[in-house]
């Protein structure tokens, strides 16, 4: 079984990813929306939030759990991993293992939470097989609560990407990390907002493809996919419709 968590809808673009790369696994799925947001959090707070979702993963028995949040990926994998023994991933190492077999790439953008652009990962994590690749940083702070709203394809949506985007201007970038969970979500208007010659890298897919080299076992029939929120009163079940094309029932965690 995997366990999967995010502050809020983020992490269902993972989630979405996995699904269709594992359709057999079960998965249980943890939003904290209590606590949402994380993006402007400190590490030590995001660390204590991050314990307490593995610990709740760990409560209904699965068997690895996936990180499906930049935030707390970047602050608190690190730090919280070796207290529990069993595999615990996040979103950048699957992505960095994608990255690295491109040596040709010359300036990567990265656009993420305020704590991940503040922990600085992405490009430590870049640098270390791609040394000499330019990393351009930046932080969006509003994208995570619009996407929470359902608020991915309005006319505020187009004006705020392309606000944030401005600093990819004649920087000649050829991947954009999205290095947030939720921002998938905007893929239609980045895309639109870039142009088709710029790669836009969904860390989702990264994950599912990664879980599928260690996942070796597979069982017969559909996976049973649970998921569960901190708190029930949000736009999570409308925004989770759109994305995924399906009902989902919440239950409280
Ligand atoms: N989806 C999250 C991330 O990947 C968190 C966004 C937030 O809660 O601010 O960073």
């Amino acid at each position: 079984m995997i366990g999967i968590f995010d502050s809020g809808v983020g992490g269902l673009t993972v989630y979405k990813e996995i699904a269709k790369a594992l359709p057999n696994e079960d998965i249980i799925y943890l939003g904290d929306t209590k606590q949402f947001p994380y993006g402007n959090k400190s590490k030590e707070t995001i660390i204590e939030l991050t314990k307490k979702n593995i610990e709740f993963l760990i409560s209904k028995n699965v068997d690895i759990i996936v990180i499906a949040c930049g935030t707390a990926t970047s602050q608190a994998l690190e730090e919280v991993k070796q207290n529990y023994n069993i595999p615990i991933i996040g979103i950048i190492q699957p992505t960095i293992n994608e990255l690295e077999k491109d040596l040709n790439t010359e300036n990567i953008g990265v656009i993420a939470t305020t704590g991940t652009i503040r922990s600085n990962s992405w490009e430590k994590e870049i640098k270390k097989v791609l040394p000499s690749t330019n990393v351009i940083n930046k932080a969006c702070p509003l994208l995570a609560q619009m996407a929470e709203e359902g608020w991915t394809t309005n006319e505020i949506a187009k004006l705020t990407i392309k606000e944030y985007l401005k600093v990819f201007e004649n920087k000649s970038i050829q991947k954009l990390i999205l290095g947030c969970t939720h921002y998938p979500l905007f893929k239609e208007i980045i895309r639109e907002e870039l142009g088709d010659a710029v790669e836009i890298i969904n860390t989702g897919e990264n994950v599912a493809e990664y879980l599928k080299n260690i996942i070796k076992t597979s069982i017969d029939g559909k996976g049973k996919h649970e998921f569960y929120l901190t708190d029930l009163e949000t736009e999570f079940l409308r925004v989770a419709k759109n994305l995924l094309e399906e009902e989902i029932e919440l239950k409280k965690a």
